[in-house]
């Protein structure tokens, strides 16, 4: 294995056993509101702590970019993190979310860890060696359109600027799947499109650490992953489209009819 893979790996077990020691003492930990609907507790500001340890104990010099921390200038090497993707869920006894770390190198995508700690699921992918669960080769659905397909979504939840375009894509990609899944942690839904357990995936307004590792996990697991137009503007705008590659093109299609002058690819 990748060794910075090695060290990534390590960094998300440690945040993971925060978050699960945690996990049944919600009542008893300090939450404040970022912003409308938008938490973080102690744990979100823990977990991403010692991730950012682990990762520079080993690699002082690399830059991060972390959820809660923010930017930490370094080498055009970049570890992009999300401490606890699905924060809502953790503070509600949910059980979906994830630890999140990816890493660019000179802008592209080299490594992505989606963890999730309760089902104890490591999600591993290194650029151009495929992506893994717990070792073992994942790959997207081989669906050859939406009919059958069981597709993932994020709702709109704090930017609601966008939310009839949403609205109307929802109601398209509904009638024309099997049905719509909004499980509450992007990172996972990233994951389980690469692992195959829904065939697509889409969501408006998603940010970089929601998303990093997961695009590679996809591309790794031979997906695509796009912007809502088709293009790979994904990382600017973060309204994302990902599924196997047939999957992709129906949901396009119809994702293609909800764009407007406010809402472009
Ligand atoms: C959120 C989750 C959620 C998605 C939101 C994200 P957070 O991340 O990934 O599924 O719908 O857009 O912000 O805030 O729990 O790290
Ligand atoms: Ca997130
Ligand atoms: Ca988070």
């Amino acid at each position: 294995m990748n060794p910075m893979l090695t060290i990534a790996v390590r960094a998300a077990r440690e945040a993971g056993r925060i978050i699960t020691r945690n996990f049944g003492r919600i009542d008893r930990l300090t939450i404040t509101d970022k912003g409308s609907n938008d938490f973080v507790s102690e744990v979100d500001r823990n977990a991403e702590q010692v991730i950012i340890e682990v990762l520079r104990d080993k690699y002082p010099q690399h830059a991060i970019l972390a959820e809660e921390s923010g930017r930490h200038p370094g080498s055009d090497y970049q570890w992009i993190i999300d401490p606890l993707d699905g924060t809502t869920n953790f503070l509600h006894g949910f059980p979906q979310f994830a630890v999140s770390i990816a890493l660019k190198v000179k802008g592209r995508l080299e490594i992505g860890v989606v963890y999730d700690p309760l089902k104890e699921e490591m999600f591993t992918a290194g650029r151009g060696e495929g992506a893994l669960l717990n070792d073992r080769k994942i790959r997207v659905s081989s669906r050859k359109g939406l009919e059958g397909a069981l597709l993932g979504t994020g709702l709109p939840y704090r930017d609601f600027s966008h939310t009839d375009n949403y609205m109307g894509m929802l109601r398209d990609l509904i009638k024309a799947s099997a049905g719509v899944r909004r499980p509450g942690s992007a990172a996972l839904d990233f994951a389980y499109v690469a692992a195959g357990r829904t065939d697509g995936f889409w969501e408006l307004g998603l940010q970089e650490w929601d998303f990093a590792a997961g695009a590679l996990l996809v591309r790794e697991a031979g997906g695509l992953v796009t912007d809502i137009g088709g293009g790979e503007r994904f990382f600017d705008t973060g309204n994302v489209i990902a599924g196997g590659i047939k999957v992709h093109k129906a949901m396009l299609k119809h994702i293609l009819h909800h764009l407007d002058d406010k809402l472009t690819a």
